[in-house]
Formats: C-alpha cells, structure tokens, sequence
C-alpha cells in the first residue's frame, strides 16, 4: 500500500515572518506520530533553515525547489544536494514545469539533477506533464514518455526507489482549471504502466505518483481517490494552513 504525499510548493512565496508561521501552524497538526499521510513542505532556498527549525517536533519533511547536478564548488548562484542535506532537506523536486518552460530547463539537465539527487541521498520528485497544445493535440502520452525516458535516463530501480513522480499538467497549473479525476487516473495509470516495462510490474506498484495543478480542499477528495493518485504537489493552496490542511485531511480520511 503506498503512503499518500501532500507537498507543498510555495514556489517564490512567502516572507522568512511568514514562512515560519505557516511551517509552525502545519507542524501543529502534522505531529510526529502521523502515519497514514506523509506530509512535505518546499519554501524558497533562504527560508529552508528557518522553516526547518519550526518543523522539528513534527512530521512535516523539509524538501527544495531545485537542486544543481554538479558537487560544491565554483557554480555561481547554484545549490548542491549535499547542501540541501545540510539544511535538513529530505525530499527535492525536480523539474518543475517552471523549471522546464521558464527556465528552460531540458529533459538532459532534469536528468543529472536526479542522478545527483538520489545518488547523493536526497528523494527527488521529477515533475513531467504537458502543456494544453500537446493535449489538444493527443500528444499527452507521447510527451510523458519523453520526460520519463529523460528525467530517468540511467537510474537504476534501487536509485528509482527514492524517486516520487508529480503529474502536472502545465494547463492546470496556478489556472483554477483542474484535471479531471478520470484525466489525472489514465494519466497517473499511463505512467505506471511506463514504470512497470522501464523496471518491473512490481517495483511500479510501490512507486508513487502525485497529481499537481490547482489541487484545492474541494477537489482533493475526489482526485485523491483515483487508484493511481498517490498525494498532491499543491502550489497556491500551499500557502495558508487554512487551504493546505483540508487537503492533508483529505487524504487521512482515504488513508483511514
Ligand atoms: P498550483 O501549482 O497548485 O498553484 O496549480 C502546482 C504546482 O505548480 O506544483
């Protein structure tokens, strides 16, 4: 049976004040003896020590926005998975689709970035979806296939057991439009499918696979109750107790 996930993105959000707050009240009601869902929060870089601090007590992990593939040294502006473990991250995600389509991040980068994170023992989670064009045009699958192919390029199943995959269709990204349950399921049960022929039916079986974009307390329930969704990545309702812990309730009543 695989533990749901609800993470939190708070992307480019929240002050050091605020941040710590929101960690505060989350570790609140997260407490250390929570079992059934496995909660995560990803502030900004500055913040990951601070929120760290008002996290500990709880269950609640501490995981980054991004990760450079390359060990310390002279890399100006970037952060290394070894510094990451430093501050108390646990998880990191990865490729993001700001990441790929703001940044430009390309699916070789996303890559190294996961190999450097699971190899230097942080779990990655690699975020792949498609923008609305490559839906419109019946290229969803196609797409997940090349991300998936990509962002796990050369990692072995031992290395996939500390990867989470995030289904984030770019469209329902930060737009209040929604997959439907039924789109997020054949998604979420295609890319099972994609682990069960790159390793083994079984491995495929305990990987979890989340569903990211515009995830709120009303839609939670029901997305969360697909067989393949397995948490949320959540971005705007990350960003308040009051949003983000229907969302965590949510999956402790399917996990119940
Ligand atoms: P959203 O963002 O919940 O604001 O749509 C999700 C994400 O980008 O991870």
């Amino acid at each position: 049976m695989r533990r749901f996930l609800i993470a939190g993105n708070w992307k480019m959000n929240t002050t050091r004040h605020s941040g710590v707050a929101l960690a505060g009240e989350l570790a609140a009601v997260v407490p250390q003896a929570e079992t059934g869902v496995e909660v995560l929060v990803c502030p900004p870089y500055p913040y990951l020590l601070a929120v760290g601090e008002a996290l500990v007590g709880s269950a609640v992990h501490l995981g980054a926005q991004d990760a450079y593939f390359e060990a310390p040294g002279a890399f100006t502006g970037e952060v290394a998975v070894d510094m990451l473990r430093d501050c108390g991250c646990r998880y990191v995600i990865l490729g993001h689709s700001e990441r790929r389509h703001v940044m430009g991040e390309t699916d070789a980068i996303i890559n190294r970035k996961v190999r450097a994170a699971v190899g230097g023992g942080l779990a990655a989670v690699l975020c792949v979806g498609e923008l609305l064009s490559e839906r419109q045009s019946g290229q969803t699958e196609e797409v997940l296939d090349r991300q998936m192919e990509g962002g796990l390029a050369g990692v072995s199943e031992a290395e996939a057991a500390q990867v989470v995959i995030a289904y984030e269709p770019v469209w329902a990204i930060g737009t209040g439009v929604t997959a439907t349950p039924e789109q997020a399921e054949s998604a979420h049960e295609h890319l099972r499918k994609w682990l069960a022929r790159r390793y083994t039916p079984a491995f495929s079986e305990k990987v979890r696979i989340l569903y990211g974009g515009s995830v709120k307390a009303d839609n939670a329930e029901t997305l969360l109750g697909q067989p393949n969704v397995d948490g949320a990545l959540v971005g705007g309702a990350s960003l308040k107790a009051s949003t983000f812990v229907p969302i965590i309730e949510a999956a402790r009543k399917l996990s119940a």
